[in-house]
């Protein structure tokens, strides 16, 4: 059975939009079942109502404090019977609480390869350093921000001329690839936590499948 899968969003939802398409395929493990935001505006929600998934907003404006806004949205998952929690650009720091409800049962996208260049504006922060490549990185989520199990890593070529701009889109390209991927590794259970590591198993266990690199021209 494909595991009942819910993502949350605070924005434009374009690695949303890649899951979605991914889990059309009718032997994909994950199905989405309800797309979350915190943001009543948020441009993922259009898109998400456009491909005919359900949609529910939480706004945290209207909660005093982050438990009481984290127990409306797992009010809201509860009702949707989900067993698997997608992060794609959710930018609400969550409770510990809420995290250890959905341990190894919440995953999250992030443009960089961790544990490098955790936190916000990670692309000026790469070209600051000069490093040569970039990425993004695919993990369960765990208490702190942008730690926990990596499950998969795309690598992207950092160029001499590039802008913060430029090398976002180069990542956020892998990034669609990357977490549709990953998903289906994860929800298929052939990936999976083991102290704190991912194991593979199945089909992915022989091959190379958690980790993806983009030509350096396209
Ligand atoms: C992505 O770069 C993702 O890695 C980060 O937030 C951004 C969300 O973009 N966590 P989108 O809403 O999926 O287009």
């Amino acid at each position: 059975m494909p595991k009942r899968t819910a993502i949350l969003i605070s924005g434009r939802g374009s690695n949303m939009s890649s899951l979605i398409a991914a889990a059309m395929a009718p032997d994909y493990p994950a199905r989405i079942e309800l797309v979350l935001s915190n943001r009543p505006d948020a441009g993922g929600l259009e898109r998400a109502r456009a491909a005919d998934i359900e949609t529910a907003v939480v706004d945290h404006k209207a909660f005093e404090t982050r438990e009481d806004f984290d127990a409306a949205m797992q009010a809201v998952l509860d009702e949707h019977n989900i067993e698997l929690v997608c992060l794609a650009g959710f930018m609400r720091i969550l409770t510990d609480g809420f995290i250890a409800q959905w341990s190894d049962r919440m995953i999250n996208i992030h443009p960089s390869l961790l544990p490098s260049f955790k936190g916000l504006n990670t692309h000026k922060r790469v070209l600051d350093a000069g490093v040569r490549i970039a990425g993004c990185t695919v993990h369960v989520v765990r208490p702190e921000m942008d730690t926990g199990p990596i499950i998969a890593q795309a690598a992207v070529p950092v160029l001499p001329d590039d802008t913060e701009d430029a090398l976002g889109a180069r990542v956020l390209e892998a990034e669609h690839i990357l977490y549709p991927r990953a998903l289906a590794l994860y929800a298929s259970g052939q990936a999976r936590v083991v102290s704190e590591r991912i194991v593979f198993s199945g089909d992915a266990a022989s091959m190379d499948t958690a980790i993806f690199s983009l030509p350096s021209r396209a």
